[in-house]
């Protein structure tokens, strides 16, 4: 969704701004501007080709030459009110261009609001809700003249989750910045201050960087902060420490983010898995940040397990594992649905809610739910101090490290994995599974990373079977057990990426109607390592050749008898069957990559898509 990015006291400020949106684009956009204050006036410029706007952006630089010019907002919109046009990019202006506004979200009330301003004779020059705020801070501006108080009188009429930067001209330094539930982060350097709605948008250039609170003003000049609620008592913006490094956001060679993502994969499970499994140690897992008092755990007797999209998937994946090894109940639900249906939570239940960016609008407010229903909630998120985090009673992080292509792929085998140590460390704490069957996964999960590597380093080979299907268009992924979330998930890969129609089902379920859409211009994926239920998909796959469709396997290297049954094979190594999906599952993130690159498209950034959904 929408990226932000302020900076002020910052002698390269066009520059800083581009790079900055430049390293947002993987949010997903259509339209980008940037404005900065230069010779007493806010000069502005937006551009509105899709995911060229940046580039054009960057033409401009030249054009800001003036030495005051160091202060500056700039935007990418992903559009919510109003079409992807140059009057509806941001920066919003207010009706004498004295006021720029840069905001993400939505203002749910800005009908009523707009109406109003329109009958004080404000004029307004897009259809968007950001357009209000500005014009609502022109006329805060009457009675003080700081922004960042004005931005704390208007932000008290707004309805939503949103975060919004503001400057004006008199005094161009003070950039004001407030949340509600959407991300932003403060960060500071040597007399230079900047307010971005991600850390890799001032990664490398920034030293300190702080979180505030939802409510909370922050005024930010020149590397101060002045930080406050909406009652103007004094608030603290919280530093926390970023461990990224600015390489890990860089494409380093590789065609696209997608690529290198796929080959960080066995790093990222090496560090979520760095410190936490003592295998020689009697407490087994060590969970620092779990925060969670063990009476309190101990006494869960019902676990529900949530989030959106692929990180749905993997609660789906690691699902098999809490239970098998926890002897405990874990219902599934799709956050933005969860809230919805009225579930029976209370302190005896554990919800957890999984994230990648920790700041998913939907789960966010299914977390909330639960925790006003006195369920004890846990996070997993891959972002450090991430709204969930914060909300969270207790947390787990995975080390990927930054995801920048839209896709997920590194954050979901490190959230899996990460489940998966929660699981040892529950059944440990609750006596439900024997050392045998705990030593067995956490050896498991020690050889993981050198299996995912094998896997990675084949990646070449992954795509020549991948060419294999590049001339179909309809495509069927079926796996039964620990493979139907592999199955779900590679058909939301080929969705988000090739845009070609594709579906997952558990393969039991094919003859029960799907199977009345197979035919030789079908293709079907079938999840076939050896497990539990690899019989019965040997039986659903007779089912799918009678009717001629093209098949692809996931197999295990040398399972030649399975590999007999397809037209063509991608071969994975064996691990325990509870961490198949993982294995799994990186075949088929190759499948999507390649056929969208066969297609022409742009794997780092597809169509309609936005990296962190920030709305409902
Ligand atoms: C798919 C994908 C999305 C996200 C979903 C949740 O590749 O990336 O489906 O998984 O939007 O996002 P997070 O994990 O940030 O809550």
């Amino acid at each position: 969704m929408c990226g932000i990015i302020g900076v002020s006291g910052v002698h390269d400020a066009p520059e800083v701004i581009v790079e900055a949106l430049r390293r947002l684009e993987y949010r997903g956009y259509d339209s980008a501007g940037m404005t900065i204050y230069q010779d007493g006036r806010l000069v502005r410029v937006r551009e509105a080709t899709g995911t060229h706007s940046v580039e054009l952006l960057s033409k401009h630089i030249k054009d800001f030459q003036g030495s005051d010019s160091i202060s500056g907002l700039g935007h990418n919109r992903w559009a919510t009110h109003g079409k992807p046009s140059q009057e509806n990019a941001h920066p919003q202006f207010d009706c004498s261009g004295r006021v720029a506004v840069v905001h993400n979200g939505i203002v749910e009330n800005f009908l009523e609001l707009k109406e109003e301003l329109l009958n004080h004779g404000h004029v307004f020059s897009s259809e968007t809700d950001t357009e209000v705020i500005a014009h609502l801070l022109e006329v805060a501006l009457i009675e003080t003249d700081r922004i960042d108080f004005a931005l704390a009188e208007v932000f008290s009429k707004l309805r939503g989750a949103m975060a919004i930067v503001a400057m004006e001209t008199s005094r161009p330094t003070l950039l004001a910045c407030v949340r509600r539930t959407s991300p932003l982060i403060i960060a500071t350097n040597d007399g230079e201050g900047f307010i971005a709605s991600d850390i890799p948008a001032i990664l490398g250039r920034a030293k300190h960087y702080y979180q505030i609170d939802d409510g909370v003003v922050a005024g930010v000049e020149l590397g101060e902060i002045n930080a406050f609620k909406l009652d103007h008592e004094p608030a603290e913006p919280r530093e926390f420490v970023v461990t990224w490094d600015l390489s890990r956001s860089a494409r380093d060679g590789y065609d696209d983010f997608m690529s290198k993502e796929i080959m960080e994969q066995p790093q990222a499970i090496r560090d979520t898995l760095a410190g936490r499994l003592q295998l020689w140690d009697s407490s087994g897992i060590k969970l620092d940040e779990l925060r969670l008092d063990l009476e309190q755990l101990l006494g869960v007797n019902k676990i529900f397990m949530i989030g959106c999209g692929t990180s749905y998937h993997a609660c789906m994946a690691a699902r098999y594992a809490i239970e098998s090894l926890c002897k405990i109940p874990v219902e599934l639900d799709v956050a933005s649905e969860f809230r919805y249906r009225e579930p029976k939570l209370d302190p005896q239940t554990l919800v957890i809610a999984v994230s990648q960016s920790g700041e998913t609008l939907d789960t966010i407010a299914a977390l909330a739910e639960a925790s006003d229903s006195g369920a004890i909630s846990l996070v997993v998120s891959n972002v450090v101090d991430s709204s969930m985090a914060r909300m969270a009673d207790a947390v787990i992080y995975t080390h990927a490290g930054p995801e920048v292509c839209v896709a997920s792929t590194k954050t979901y085998l490190a959230q899996i994995v990460a489940l998966e140590l929660f699981a040892i460390y529950f059944a440990k704490l609750k006596g439900t599974s024997t050392a045998k069957e705990i030593q067995a996964l956490a050896t498991a999960l020690t050889d993981l990373p050198d299996k995912v590597e094998q896997l990675t380093n084949r990646f070449a080979e992954m795509i020549q079977v991948a060419s294999k299907v590049e001339a179909f268009e309809r495509f069927y992924f079926i796996g039964r057990n620990v493979g139907f979330p592999v199955a779900l998930e590679g058909a939301l890969k080929l969705k988000e990426l090739s845009y070609l129609p594709a579906e997952g089902f558990p393969a039991g379920e094919l003859k029960h109607g799907p199977i009345a859409m197979l035919d030789p211009s079908s293709v079907v994926v079938a999840i076939a390592t050896r497990g539990r239920l690899w019989e019965k998909v040997m039986a659903n796959l007779q089912e799918v050749k009678a009717r001629g469709a093209k098949v692809l396997l996931v197999a295990n290297e040398g399972d030649q008898q399975t590999i007999a049954e397809g037209d063509a094979a991608f071969l994975v190594p064996q691990t325990h069957p509870l961490l198949s999906p993982v294995l799994d599952t990186i075949p088929l993130q190759v499948l999507a990559y390649h056929l969208a690159r066969f297609r022409g498209f742009d794997v780092d950034r597809p169509r309609n898509l936005a990296k962190t959904v920030t709305v409902e």
